[in-house]
């Protein structure tokens, strides 16, 4: 289809622009209000009790002692938790991995440290809080099992298979007898630590019990649908009992893919006590379920005199908790970003006493892209090639592991707009040859890619009498912009001007639309937005074809040009009808339409999509503190249309950020005689704050891609993917030490 978001093409336009967040307005003066604010009539708030231990049994619990503070409703454990399903497959939500997931009070069993072992309800959440640490619990503790580099061997297994994951190719060529064979090897252990999301919400849930005994959950979620179906299953409910909302999300990252145990036990109270109730997460509590694992990787890579490579191994095992086989992606990526004959993979699980892993920003690639890119810059070294001329040398413009070229791939002009922007040509090649006064200077560069999706998603749109439209489906704005990237796509589908739009988000009574994760929402929820316009386009323009007299008259649909609230003949503006003239004399209250987008098979038969990046890092070292400050980073992205440059430009500043965490910061650390996350806040584990925060360039290079009719290939998370790498590299460059474990931290610089 012949798409009509011709960037700029005029006043009327919108998709293609710098515009402000539509619901900016909302979340700046506080009327946005998010699932732990919404309130109800004689709400009652639940405090949970963490478990102190991270695998065994409960032996006793008692709860007299809170029970018998002023104001406590009920003290739930598992010895009096109501009935809920039995079956683990019952909890399974809609991106659960395979296995068996955690079910909160569900019997004395531990296998996790702040495991939910009792939820205190009373009248008000201080209340709650103090009768939660009245209430004592004796268990039977088992050593923690929570030391990846301790468990080797027959405790590394290749994981269950789980939808939607591409488990490591089988091997092509011969990598092992390539890799022997190569005049010039590298080869190096890398990782990354263990890293939780923090957003700024913390997880809540609220449970409103409705005068006709129905719920309204205001749940942390980035698609209510999850939280719906999780509800149906594990209570029995019907759909139209449980009605689930989150207008606003203040920050997923992926921890509010899956529906977590706040949810679960804020319910379990709501039906228990036939009350409305909320269970907020603590901040430290946020350390007590979801997080990306450390990946613990091996790469060799061989190649020839001129720097073409020969060989590829990665190897790849990451944690996941004992009873569900969370996985990710991590190392086929250097089977996709180079050219090579010979190329082997693998990717193994080790289970821990730790809870579930899950997907974070570009889940897999920020750990396998950080290893595959920082020995790409170690065997740039080796061939004494400039590391931007090493990654043309072996560029691909197919998909070997698929046999496919790419839809798309403007992976090049990253790299001469991102180096020229930089100014990369006056790089000094020689590790410790920059300065800035005392401060040694480095200079990397890495690039990033990530698979470029669409999902199934319907979305609706109603336009009324007075040339007022709403549009919107149940998928959540988890921060990304995606109120104002559909209110932009409807504009400019009906030619309507943005205040006359209502985008509605984060509510299962909208029409059904998948999880906001995968950076797939643009694509999948944009392209349902312009089809659910297109049809109401159809439907005026058969009302106004149909008027006596009609501008229209004998002409077709493909002519009309909606703008400015009318519908103009293309090529003859003379020739116009206002819609709301068209409502009016036709007697029309509203035209309603639903629709529903899916990906286009076709493309995905022939072509493989991917979204590409080239990060440019410059560093200051001072190596007398061991300080590195992160001073520049240009990031140029390659991802086909973009559809508002503001909005897209601030997801790769939020995810360039949160590649200087990785790679310089952030780090949940297990104490493994407790099995426990230690550092469990915000003043122990350090997310990149202003001051670590310098200058950060965007460039968006023109890339046009046909996998869906917007052009769109997504946007959350290629900006964190390789940023480590650059940053890791340029340290490299700035001081000759390679670090490959991340953070590099004062100690590793030292
Ligand atoms: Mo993203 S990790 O798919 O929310």
């Amino acid at each position: 289809m012949a798409t009509q978001f011709s960037t700029g093409a005029g006043e009327d336009r919108f998709v293609g622009r710098a515009v402000s967040r539509v619901d900016g307005p909302a979340k700046v003066t506080g009327l946005a209000k998010y699932a732990g604010e919404f309130s109800a009539e004689n709400l009652a708030h639940g405090y949970v009790v963490s478990s102190s231990i991270a695998r065994g049994r409960i032996t006793s619990i008692d709860t007299a002692a809170a029970e018998a503070v002023p104001g406590v409703l009920k003290v739930i454990t598992h010895k009096n938790r109501p009935s809920v399903a039995g079956q683990s497959k019952a909890y399974q939500d809609m991106v659960a991995p395979p296995g068996s997931p955690f079910r909160a009070l569900y019997d004395e069993t531990i296998v996790f440290s702040g495991q939910p072992v009792a939820l205190v309800v009373a009248e008000d959440f201080d209340t709650a809080r103090h009768a939660a640490s009245l209430v004592t619990v004796a268990y039977e503790a088992e050593p923690p099992r929570t030391d990846i580099d301790a468990l080797s061997g027959d405790a590394y297994k290749p994981p269950m298979e789980r939808e939607g994951i591409k488990p490591p190719p089988e091997p092509r060529g011969d990598a092992e007898a390539a890799f022997g064979k190569a005049p010039i090897r590298v080869e190096g252990q890398y990782r990354l630590a263990d890293e939780h999301h923090n957003p700024m919400e913390p997880h809540a849930s609220t449970v409103v019990v409705e005068d006709d005994g129905t719920y309204t959950v205001y749940d942390k979620i980035q698609g209510v649908a999850n939280t719906q179906l999780y509800l149906t299953n594990v209570f029995g409910l019907k759909p139209e009992q449980v009605r689930c909302l989150n207008p606003y999300l203040g920050g997923g990252f992926g921890s509010g893919l899956r529906p977590q145990y706040q949810l679960f036990l804020a319910m379990l109270a709501a039906q228990d006590l036939k009350r409305s109730v909320r269970v907020t997460l603590t901040r430290d509590q946020m350390w007590s379920f979801t997080f990306r694992s450390q990946a613990v990787q091996t790469i060799s890579l061989g190649a020839d005199e001129n720097g073409g490579l020969q060989a590829i191994r990665h190897d790849a095992v990451q944690g996941t908790s004992t009873y569900e086989d969370y996985q990710e992606v991590v190392v086929n990526w250097s089977g996709v970003l180079y050219k090579c004959d010979n190329v082997k993979l693998s990717y193994k699980l080790v289970k821990l006493d730790t809870p579930t892993p899950g997907d974070m920003r570009a889940p897999g690639a920020v750990s396998g892209v950080f290893a595959i890119e920082t020995a790409m810059d170690e065997m740039a070294c080796a061939t004494g090639l400039d590391p931007i001329e090493l990654r043309l040398k072996n560029y691909t413009e197919a998909d070997q592991t698929e046999g496919k070229p790419f839809g798309s791939k403007a992976l090049k002009s990253c790299f001469s707009e991102g180096a020229e922007r930089f100014g990369w040509s006056k790089r000094s090649p020689e590790p410790r040859s920059m300065r800035d006064g005392k401060e040694l200077v480095g200079w990397g560069m890495a690039s990033g890619i990530w698979e470029s999706m669409m999902m199934k998603s319907s979305a609706q749109a109603t336009l009324t009498a007075d040339g007022r439209l709403e549009i919107g489906n149940s998928t959540g704005d988890i921060g990304t912009g995606t109120y104002t990237i559909l209110t932009q796509i409807a504009a400019d589908t009906l030619g309507l001007p943005i205040e006359h739009i209502t985008t509605k988000l984060g509510d299962t009574e909208l029409a059904q639309a998948p999880v906001a994760g995968g950076s797939w929402t643009a694509a999948s929820s944009g392209t349902a937005v312009m089809k659910a316009c297109r049809t109401i386009a159809e439907q005026v323009f058969k009302l106004a074809r149909g008027l006596p007299d009609s501008p229209l008259a004998n002409v077709d649909f493909e002519r009309a040009v909606f703008t400015n609230g009318r519908i103009e003949v293309a090529g003859d503006p003379s020739r116009s009808v206002g819609i709301v003239d068209v409502l009016k004399t036709t007697g029309t209250d509203k035209l309603e339409a639903t629709e529903t987008a899916s990906p286009d098979k076709d493309f995905k038969k022939q072509f493989e999509a991917y979204t590409h990046s080239a990060i440019f890092a410059e560093v200051k070292v001072d190596e007398e503190l061991g300080r590195i400050r992160v001073t520049r980073i240009v990031s140029a992205i390659a991802a086909g249309k973009i559809l508002n440059t503001k909005t897209a430009r601030s997801q790769i500043l939020g995810g360039v950020v949160m590649g200087i965490g990785s790679a310089l910061h952030e780090e949940s650390m297990l104490d493994h005689r407790l099995g426990r996350f230690m550092n469990h806040n915000l003043g122990e584990y350090h997310v990149p704050a202003h001051a670590d925060i310098y200058d950060i360039d965007v460039i968006f290079v023109d890339e046009e891609d046909m996998a869906n009719p917007l052009g769109v290939k997504g946007l959350g998370e290629i900006g964190i993917v390789g940023t480590a790498a650059a940053i890791g590299n340029a340290v490299y460059h700035a001081t000759g030490k390679r670090i490959r474990n991340l953070p590099i931290t004062v100690d590793k610089i030292l």
